[in-house]
């Protein structure tokens, strides 16, 4: 009998141990109450759990709006540990990758997509492979070609370019770029490329303190004097036993073979309102989706695009993916144009009546929209109209029975709520799942407006976890 019983919560009846058939429903009750006893033995545990920032290789790259990958993981062995068949997980807004190394511990397959090129980057270098020793060996090299290179030139060229970078900085980041160029390896090479990234956004002129491309004012730039190569040598340092310790953690599990995950990982750069990329096409496929989508449209929410930017100008695309191009910095809103909501247009009257009759809710925050903040809607309603398509795309995709985990908090636009997590669960019911259980937590060091500004996000977010109806 497989032993589904971890704190006393089981699928099977607890006097005798005769096996109970573990319906779905049973395994629904078991997950519901196993989150229900870890929320009442303490509350905080899904806003702040003790845990090492630095662990899951979370610090190569400050993503916008990570999720805490202590707390997914939580209920990811919940859920495994409910239904061990689980083989597979699909993120189809991947960011920095966080639920996918969640999900890597329990040896699950990882299929990830995102629209942002940097995201792809993130999520490759996080997989693995672990090649640590011999990252430690070639770094030496790497420093020294660096430390050689006299030459001045400046490799990299775009519209606004001195805006950004002093010159003394685009020096150094060439020469950084002229060495990474040269290790022959591409997992090696996308390892540095993430580190350059990180670099770049602490060395550049654009503020830290706001996802949004903003400069620093004149003089705090003229004052600033930051040095790319002091500062990539010491993030290296940090990721280099980042990356060691989940190494060690994922041999513990004996989940690597020769450096490399023993299980699938396969990442797209892919607009999940097009298309969720499976095998062959499959449907019916995944196991379980873990997944944050935006909660709005990137522009006037979180500008995942703009913060990727500066770093993609000097990164080499084609070694993230070979449909990663110049095009996705057209401008330095085309990727937050490309995403979720980011292509406004009305909407007939019959997509909105389509959407309506997928969620009450939509249709009330509609009316009210209507009426308060006209020239708001038709933003609001492209961000629903594409988040209902990426949930109907993976309705064909989830397998019956599957589970899906999402974290998705609310927002406010002109003064009104956005009640996301209420639409979503409407939209996701009407679709053919069930919400299981919900869990909510404090989003604690958001980068954002906590006051009541027209786009500000709330300071709490829910866990919803649905099952599809099989
Ligand atoms: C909330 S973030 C995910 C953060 C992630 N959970 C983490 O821990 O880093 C949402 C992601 O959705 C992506 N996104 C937005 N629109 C998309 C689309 N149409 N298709 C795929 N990804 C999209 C954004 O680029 C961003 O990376």
């Amino acid at each position: 009998m497989n032993n589904l019983n971890s704190g006393g919560l089981s699928v099977y009846t607890k006097s005798t141990g005769d096996a109970l058939i573990p319906t779905p429903e049973r395994t629904d009750g078991v997950i519901k109450s196993h989150i229900e006893k870890l929320t009442s033995e303490n509350s905080s545990v899904w806003t702040s759990p003790e845990h090492n920032r630095r662990e899951y290789v979370h610090s190569f790259f400050q993503y916008p709006a990570m999720m805490v990958p202590l707390v997914q993981k939580k209920i990811i062995d919940i859920i495994k540990q409910a239904n061990p068949q689980i083989k597979n997980v699909i993120d189809p807004f991947m960011g920095s990758a966080t639920s996918l190394v969640a999900c890597m511990q329990n040896g699950l397959n990882c299929f990830g997509q995102d629209i942002n090129p940097l995201s792809l980057l993130i999520g490759e270098t996080r997989t693995g492979p672990y090649y640590v020793n011999a990252i430690k060996k070639k770094t030496i090299d790497l420093l020294n070609k660096i430390e050689e290179d006299t030459s001045n030139e400046v490799v990299i060229k775009f519209e606004g370019f001195s805006k950004w970078f002093k010159p003394n900085v685009a020096v150094e980041l060439s020469k950084i770029v002229r060495a990474i160029r040269q290790e022959p390896r591409l997992a090696i090479r996308r390892f540095y490329w993430v580190n350059l990234a990180e670099t770049i956004r602490l060395t550049s002129n654009d503020r830290t303190s706001t996802f949004k491309l903003h400069a620093r004012s004149k003089e705090e730039i003229e004052a600033r004097n930051p040095s790319p190569i002091k500062q990539f040598k010491v993030h290296l340092v940090k990721s280099c036993e980042d990356l060691e310790a989940y190494r060690d953690l994922l041999l513990e599990e004996d989940q690597l073979s020769k450096g490399a995950y023993k299980g699938t990982v396969n990442l797209s750069l892919q607009d999940s309102s097009e298309k969720i990329i499976t095998p062959e096409n499959k449907h019916n496929f995944f196991d379980l989706l873990v997944t944050s989508p935006p909660y709005g449209d990137n522009k006037t929410t979180v500008t995942y695009g703009q913060h990727s930017y500066l770093p993609l100008q000097w990164i080499d695309l084609a070694d993230i993916d070979k449909k990663a191009n110049q095009d996705f910095l057209k401008t330095t809103m085309e990727i937050d144009s490309r995403s979720l909501g980011g292509k406004v247009r009305r909407l007939s009257t019959e997509e909105i009546q389509f959407l309506s009759s997928k969620s009450v809710t939509f249709r009330s925050t509609y009316l009210k929209l209507l009426s308060t903040t006209p020239n708001r809607v038709n933003k609001v309603l492209a961000f629903f109209k594409d988040l209902f398509s990426v949930i109907d795309r993976l309705f064909d995709v989830m397998k019956p029975n599957s589970y899906q985990v999402w974290t998705i908090g609310n927002r406010n636009v002109g003064g009104i709520e956005i009640p996301n997590n209420q639409i979503l669960k409407e939209f996701i019911t009407s679709s053919g799942g069930i919400l299981v259980t919900q869990v909510e937590r404090e989003i604690l060091n958001k980068r954002m407006p906590k006051s009541n500004n027209n786009s500000a996000l709330m300071n709490f977010e829910d866990i919803l976890i649905f099952r599809k109806i099989g």
